[in-house]
């Protein structure tokens, strides 16, 4: 069969060395791709967010299946727009994907629903908003409602910062329309786990755990970024842990969707924080996460295109999901400077020790060629670099030392992913 790939970052390259182990699937395809993805699929020029050009894509093509990796689309519409068309699509359609897309539509479903999550309040209107602020504690918590690129969200000391967040969000705009409205919820504290799941719209299953490292510098210092490196599983996220989130969080979202009339078919990412009163809910995500993706997938053992068409056909009762009993860590390089200001255009090397080297990856980020065919960096982050071992300490050594392989200027990683490790050893 044919499977076109919506996307162009390391998720997309994760979802597409999955896609490209089916032994169901004879081409790849991926709109807009990189330069690693190139590797395994005919990468087409066309933006994530062009509708039309997709669909005329995938009937031309007669493609079979499309996967949508990016929240943009997927809080678009896209799903709706191939289901319109007849075309099989994996993703959730947009009154679903609003679970991400509006964190004000989230937080109001998770008290309807008794799913626990911190305590908020919703607003509309700046200046409510800012009264609201002068009886609050603190810390507080600031989030402007849509879609942000993971920066939406601030975290506010004093009620002076608070009071400038809000003129941040709302009025400044800083956001973009994403600020209509925004979500003032109590700061809670504990470890962070990211928890993907299949939904079929009424069953789910859920993958081995992971934890992202969000900060750009070592010991979660620094600025938020798109995430530094992750690791799985999370040895925080114990049995106790997942009975309590089975009870009282994946399947009562996955209820509480379709019983709004939205059901959800696709990949709902749990952003959990663990807390001393027991885990809550941080956000959801509607799509894999990133770099999450990146050391849960190559652990899955499952073929992804069996998993995916039992979500779009309402049999994901059926899989039996399955994952190596192992741990993988991944580790990004970025360009010196991500993710403020940095250089693009300088040439990667040492990425074929890769090739072929079992439980090593080398995803890309922000990579592509230049007119003299050689492999440079095009974003912020640039690869990563994700290895496999019996533990998630070998994983880390294999890892870390695995990123010794690659070159190229102004290379930048954290030094403390998966360092968590230490703690429990
Ligand atoms: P979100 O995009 O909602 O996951 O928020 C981004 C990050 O902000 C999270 O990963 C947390 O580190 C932090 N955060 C969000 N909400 C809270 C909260 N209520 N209390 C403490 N930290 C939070
Ligand atoms: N790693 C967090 C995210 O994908 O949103």
């Amino acid at each position: 069969m044919k499977v076109l790939i919506v996307g162009s970052g390391g998720r997309e390259h994760a979802i597409a060395a999955s896609v490209a182990k089916s032994p169901r699937v004879d081409k790849i395809y991926c709109a807009p791709g990189n330069a690693g993805i190139a590797q395994l699929a005919e990468c087409v020029p066309i933006g994530a967010m062009e509708f039309d050009r997709l669909v005329t894509f995938a009937k031309e093509q007669a493609v079979d299946l499309t996967i949508v990796g990016m929240d943009d689309p997927l809080v678009g519409g896209l799903v709706d727009v191939f289901e319109t068309e007849g075309l099989r699509v994996f993703g959730p359609r947009k009154n679903a994907a609003i679970l991400e897309g509006s964190k004000a539509f989230s937080k109001d479903l998770m008290k309807k629903y008794n799913i626990p999550t911190a305590a908020y309040e919703n607003f509309d209107d700046a200046d409510k908003a800012l009264a609201y602020l002068e009886t609050a504690s603190f810390p507080i918590v600031l989030k402007a409602d849509g879609l942000a690129l993971g920066k939406g969200v601030l975290i506010c000391n004093t009620l002076e910062e608070a009071k400038n967040g809000v003129k941040t969000i709302m009025l400044d705009k800083q956001f973009g329309e994403s600020g209509n409205r925004m979500v003032i919820e109590e700061f809670m504290t504990g470890r962070e786990v990211s928890v993907l799941s299949y939904v079929d719209g009424k069953t789910i299953k859920t993958m081995t755990s992971a934890q992202d490292h969000k900060r750009a510098q070592d010991g979660d210092q620094g600025l938020n970024t798109g995430g530094m490196g992750t690791f799985s599983p999370s040895p925080f996220y114990t049995k106790e842990v997942d009975d309590f989130c089975r009870k009282y969080i994946y399947q009562a979202t996955v209820d509480a969707m379709a019983a709004e009339g939205r059901p959800f078919q696709g990949i709902i990412f749990f952003g959990l924080m663990l807390t001393p009163n027991g885990p809550r809910v941080l956000e959801y995500n509607a799509r894999f996460g990133d770099p999450e993706a990146q050391v849960v997938l190559p652990r899955m053992k499952n073929d992804i295109i069996d998993v995916m068409e039992a979500c779009i056909d309402g049999r994901l009762d059926e899989i039996d999901l399955q994952f190596e009993d192992n741990a993988a860590v991944c580790v990004i390089l970025a360009s010196n400077g991500y993710p403020v200001k940095y250089e693009k255009g300088l040439v990667i090397k040492g990425l074929e020790r890769f090739d072929g080297k079992d439980g090593y990856y080398c995803f890309h980020a922000g990579t592509k060629r230049n007119e003299n065919g050689e492999l440079v960096t095009n974003g912020g982050r640039v690869l990563g670099v994700t290895a496999k071992g019996a533990t998630l300490r070998e994983a880390r050594e294999n890892a870390y030392a695995a990123t010794e392989w690659v070159t190229f200027d102004n290379k930048y990683m954290r030094h403390d992913i998966g360092s968590a490790i230490n703690e429990i050893e």
